[in-house]
């Protein structure tokens, strides 16, 4: 449990998160979900409460100008982690599916008209997928769903066949959250561009694994949350290009959001960032976020990106003399940190629970994306989900576990019922 592979992450990395260390810790995959924090978080996170806790953009006195300059530090790491033009660019949310809510019934409401379309892509997780769904059946417009190919990512010729004068918003993960392959946002982007519409890129799955730009990509928007990315719950990103931001009705409306209230004047909005944070924020998550952020960057992201091709690969190659073991996709071309396999035979559920049993937690099923599921054909997957501190040791443990896997309760009595 403590080798990780030599030249790419140290193995004094897992030192750095409580939560792994000692006998009974588990043999965490399911980073996907959300990861595992790092002491600097954590502390980050305390140190905020403990010596600056204040609300923020309100009062003049000392404290809370303090904690304003921590909330707006925060969020001037999170532009640099991006490659944001500008801090006024990244709006804190409550998470990616804030952030996508966000979009749809700020911008969607005023781009998209009845019989526009909205095109997302097949493999899209429910929180950039509901948001449109709802959106297109509230103003009359189509949802358009850009086939996936046999590796499970977009398909790009047939995605550029799609667009035309009605589409008028493109929504897409960077990375899938079922199967960890990468979309080609950039040309899809491009793509859409030329045609007007707007892009939403949902980076949820994307930023412990990739290094992003924003600014370098060209969507116009870009989302991820930072529990994902070694920061703590209930902080998420918005990053929004400034002229279009600086452009929009507020989403949320109240305190934070005003120049001035009176009963008989229009009101007058903030600008952005503050006109989209509605209410007091989560000031300690976007500190914490901040140095999940920062303990990445100092690990640098060539040698995470490294990290995960050596423990994907290392899976692939340890499932592959598995006979009943069948690896959905093809996460191997550009391995963002997931493997999601199904066992033959075997309901994932039943997998699931036979890992658990020997200490190694991953996640089951149709991972919040069941159109994605349906049209693979499958009933769900077994995800096993990488983070900086995993190790090929952990990977070994996974490969004999799967492989005295056997049919249990979920293959017996509920072979085809699914849920999550
Ligand atoms: N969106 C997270 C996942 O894919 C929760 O597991």
């Amino acid at each position: 449990m403590s080798q990780v592979h030599p030249g790419v992450l140290p193995a004094a990395v897992r030192e750095d998160f409580p939560l792994l260390l000692g006998a009974d810790a588990p043999v965490y995959l399911d980073n996907a979900a959300t990861t595992q924090k790092p002491r600097v978080v954590i502390d980050a996170v305390a140190d905020y409460y403990r010596t600056a806790n204040s609300n923020v953009g309100r009062g003049h006195h000392r404290l809370a100008m303090a904690a304003t300059d921590r909330y707006e530090r925060a969020r001037a790491t999170v532009a640099r982690f991006l490659g944001a033009r500008h801090a006024d660019e990244v709006v804190f949310t409550a998470n990616t599916t804030d952030s996508t809510n966000l979009v749809a019934d700020v911008v969607g409401r005023r781009v998209v008209g009845r019989g526009d379309r909205v095109v997302v892509s097949g493999l899209e997780h429910n929180s950039n997928l509901l948001p449109w769904r709802r959106l297109c059946e509230q103003v009359g417009a189509e949802l358009v769903v850009a086939p996936v190919d046999a590796d499970g990512r977009v398909d790009l010729p047939a995605f550029a066949a799609l667009m035309g004068p009605r589409v008028r918003l493109v929504a897409a993960a960077h990375v899938s959250n079922v199967l960890g392959t990468v979309n080609p946002v950039g040309e899809m982007t491009a793509e859409a561009h030329r045609h007007g519409a707007l892009v939403l890129v949902d980076g949820a799955q994307a930023v412990a694994h990739l290094p992003v730009d924003v600014t370098e990509l060209g969507a116009d928007f870009y989302c991820f949350s930072g529990h994902k990315v070694y920061g703590p719950m209930g902080v998420g990103v918005l990053y929004g290009r400034r002229e279009l931001l600086a452009d929009l009705p507020p989403y949320r409306v109240g305190g934070g959001t005003v120049k001035g209230v009176s009963h008989h004047e229009p009101v007058r909005y903030v600008p952005a960032p503050a006109r989209f944070e509605a209410g007091t924020p989560n000031v300690a998550g976007a500190v914490g976020l901040a140095a999940g952020l920062e303990y990445l960057l100092d690990l640098g992201m060539p040698a995470v990106r490294a990290h995960d091709e050596s423990l994907v690969g290392a899976a692939l190659e340890a499932v592959a003399d598995l006979d009943d073991v069948v690896v959905v996709g093809d996460p191997g071309a550009t391995p963002c940190g997931i493997v999601s396999l199904s066992v033959r035979g075997i309901h994932p559920y039943d997998v699931g629970g036979h890992l658990d049993a020997h200490g190694i937690a991953v996640r089951c099923g149709v991972h919040c994306a069941s159109t994605f599921l349906d049209s693979l054909g499958l009933v769900g997957t077994v995800r096993l989900s990488f983070a900086v501190y995993n190790t090929l040791a952990e990977v070994d443990h996974v490969r004999s576990v799967l492989a005295s896997a056997r049919p249990g309760a979920w293959t017996a009595e509920h072979p085809t019922e699914r849920f999550l």
